[in-house]
């Protein structure tokens, strides 16, 4: 069993979508062993996003990423990275193959309804970041 970090984005949850999100990561088989619906502030936004400072849309993704609630969550599954990567579709939603949740849900690169972590290196950051060890059920 593996975990991966996973965000229910601003833009899905403005829209609504975080129930039909939830829906489809239960019914892929993911086990959510921890979830909470933050507000990050830009400071908590640039700290999650550090590895991408220097790339050039790095203001545009930290101010969308603390313009409105969003849902963090740990989810475990067999290759739970690749499986929740393969299950968000590609970054650009207009590449991201149909039937996943970024093709349904997302609007563009940046507005792309979910994130997932790349590596399990990512994941381990990326889990501590937002969660303790005693949340993680
Ligand atoms: S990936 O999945 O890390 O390989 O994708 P990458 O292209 O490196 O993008 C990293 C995150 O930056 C977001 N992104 C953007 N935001 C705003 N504007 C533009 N142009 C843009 N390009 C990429 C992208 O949604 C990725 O967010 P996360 O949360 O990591 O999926």
């Amino acid at each position: 069993m593996e975990r991966t970090f996973a965000i229910i984005k601003p833009d899905a949850f403005a829209a609504g979508h975080a129930g039909k999100i939830l829906e489809r990561i239960y019914a892929e088989g993911f086990k959510v062993v921890g979830l909470k619906k933050l507000f990050l502030s830009k400071a908590e936004a640039e700290g999650f996003y550090y590895v991408h400072k220097d790339r050039p849309f790095f203001g545009e993704l930290t101010d969308f990423m603390s313009s409105g609630p969003c849902i963090v969550m740990v989810l475990e599954a067999e290759n739970a990275i690749k499986k929740w990567r393969d299950l968000m579709g590609a970054t650009n939603p207009a590449e991201a193959a149909e039937g996943t949740l970024r093709r349904e849900f997302g609007t563009s690169i940046g507005e792309n309804a979910t994130h997932g972590s790349d590596a399990p290196e990512t994941a381990a950051f990326e889990i501590s970041y937002f969660f303790s060890g005693m949340e993680l059920l």
